[in-house]
């Protein structure tokens, strides 16, 4: 499909409600107030960007979340917190514009790099990262401890 006219601009507070069915469509559900509350909390720091793509219609179709980490090993670098492009809207370029976007602000914080960690069941998300420029470097295993 074609992506039809796509603005890139920073989320809002009152975007809460696309952004909260999106997540879900990434296979993160959560109650509205809860997505409100971590919504705030982003918006609040100048080290993340939330970046939403609209449609000419004012639609919310996308969604990217980029976070400075400074280091103490290795240069500060961005990390995705995640992405997302809605069903019925996938594969129009509407990802590439995201990550087009985040990279530009990537740029402009300083970071020389980009970190994705991608779940091993999103195969087709891996082919869509090599096709826009990333390389699979590291494989890890991720280790949790609820407290
Ligand atoms: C991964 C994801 C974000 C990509 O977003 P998208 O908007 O579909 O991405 P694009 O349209 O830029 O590119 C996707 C595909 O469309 C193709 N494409 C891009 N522009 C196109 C166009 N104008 N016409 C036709 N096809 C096009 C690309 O070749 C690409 O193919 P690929 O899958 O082989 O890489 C989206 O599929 C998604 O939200 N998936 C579910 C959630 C997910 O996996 N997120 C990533 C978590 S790590």
């Amino acid at each position: 499909m074609s992506a039809g006219e796509i603005s890139i601009r920073p989320a809002r507070a009152d975007d809460v409600e696309s952004l909260r069915e999106l997540s879900e469509q990434l296979g993160y559900p959560s109650s509205l107030n809860e997505a409100r509350r971590r919504l705030a909390v982003i918006l609040d720091q100048q080290q993340q960007a939330l970046l939403v793509a609209e449609t000419s219609d004012g639609t919310v179709v996308g969604w990217v979340h980029g976070i400075l980490r400074p280091l103490l090993l290795e240069p500060p670098h961005i990390e995705i917190g995640g992405l997302v492009v809605k069903a019925g809207h996938r594969n129009a370029g509407i990802g590439e514009q995201l990550m087009h976007a985040i990279e530009d602000w990537a740029c402009g914080m300083g970071a020389q790099e980009i970190l994705i960690y991608s779940n091993v069941i999103r195969d087709r998300a891996y082919r869509f990262y090599e096709r826009i420029g990333y390389e699979g470097f590291k494989q890890s295993r991720v280790f949790r401890k609820k407290i």
